[in-house]
């Protein structure tokens, strides 16, 4: 036990069930590793290359960046380049979320403190209530809130006028989006998985932030098993470095990786108890489906949203699962990374092929 100065603070852990995999803040340690401007944020290229384009021409011109629409799977950086966005443009950032902007009055508190080109970040923007999205409409378009008092008849509108402002919204489900806030969005980036190299480079990065030593393979092991995303991988990199520390002489390499993360049941592909569970619920009981969301969430004792917005996005992208208009699908890839055996349409189970 190493005595001396006191823990950093006590990781957070927030509210559910899918933090131990992607959501969350982690600890202290996140505010450190955080890039702060466009050319740390590792990988995510053709975005960088649009996004530095019409922030050079917003600046050139004086003007306040086009909203921005960031969607993609938790944990790959939506939060971060938000406030790099802001960074880059030289302006302030104020942040809130969907869920936390109630009522009119509330986006009217939010929108009024704004100043001349700042961003307003606003997380899980599909949560926003059908009433205040749309008052955003025309603060979107143009700079104004409508504050309707009163009823029927005796109603008033009072038009406040608004600062030009960004509005940057991140959502994990943009098919929740309605059309006319999805089209008041002039700049809309899909966030992709990393590659595995990207991930590298992150860990590397970060593990010179945190002063642990780490060679080339450990960076490898624990990318590779990262589900190419930022916040697993950081992450993971801290159980490594807590068992490299314990149970090792506190460098990082490829053996003591390939064991910190077999202990917590991290397999060769990133794939969690959970995944397992779930791909072989899916490929032993209902014989390689199709199984309903519900079905399956219920079966495993996770939120069905916690599962598509977390679990599946990553299994889809790998090949094991499938969205169907029947439901849930494991494919012959699952059923080979699980040494299981590949049920036919029928039922009966098919002789693996290779
Ligand atoms: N492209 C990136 N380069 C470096 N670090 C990143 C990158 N994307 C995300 N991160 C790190 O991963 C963590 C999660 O990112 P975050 O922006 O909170 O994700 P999201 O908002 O999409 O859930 C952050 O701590 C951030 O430091
Ligand atoms: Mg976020």
């Amino acid at each position: 036990m190493v005595v001396g100065k006191a823990p950093r603070g006590v990781p957070v852990t927030g509210d559910g069930t899918s933090e131990r995999l992607v959501s969350g803040s982690g600890s202290d340690d996140d505010e450190t590793l955080r890039p702060r401007r466009l050319a740390d944020y590792v990988g995510q290229e053709a975005i960088k290359d649009q996004l530095s384009i019409a922030i050079a021409a917003a600046r050139a011109r004086g003007e306040a960046l086009d909203h921005v629409l960031l969607h993609g799977p938790p944990g790959l950086g939506k939060t971060t380049l938000s406030r790099i966005v802001a960074a880059e443009l030289g302006v302030q950032i104020k942040t809130t979320s969907g869920p936390a902007i109630e009522h009119q009055g509330a986006l009217a508190s939010v929108l009024t403190q704004v100043g001349s080109r700042d961003v307003v970040f606003v997380d899980e923007i599909h949560r926003l209530n059908r009433l205040v999205e749309e008052s955003l409409y025309p603060a979107m378009e143009d700079y104004v809130l409508d504050i309707v008092s009163g009823r029927g008849a005796m109603s008033s509108v009072l038009r406040l006028p608004l600062k030009r402002f960004t509005l940057i919204g991140a959502t994990t489900r943009a098919a929740l989006l309605t059309a006319p806030l999805r089209d008041r969005f002039g700049l809309q980036f899909r966030l992709e998985f990393y590659d595995i190299e990207a991930i590298e480079r992150l860990l590397v990065r970060a593990a010179r932030v945190l002063r642990v030593v780490i060679d080339g393979d450990g960076a490898a092991e624990i990318a590779r098993r990262s589900r190419r995303t930022p916040r697993v991988a950081l992450r993971l990199l801290r159980r490594v470095r807590d068992y490299a520390q314990v149970m090792a002489d506190g460098a990082v390499s490829r053996s003591v990786a390939v064991d910190a993360l077999d202990g917590l049941g991290i397999d060769r592909e990133g794939l969690d108890d959970l995944d397992r569970q779930l791909l072989t619920l899916l490929l032993v009981r209902f014989k390689g489906g199709p199984a309903g969301l519900e079905t399956l969430a219920a079966t495993v004792g996770e939120e069905s949203d916690t599962l598509q917005d977390v679990y599946e996005p990553y299994l889809i992208q790998q090949g094991y699962l499938q969205r169907t208009s029947r439901g849930r699908i494991a494919t012959e890839l699952a059923a080979q990374h699980l040494g299981l055996p590949f049920p036919h349409a029928d039922g009966t189970p098919q002789p693996r092929l290779l």
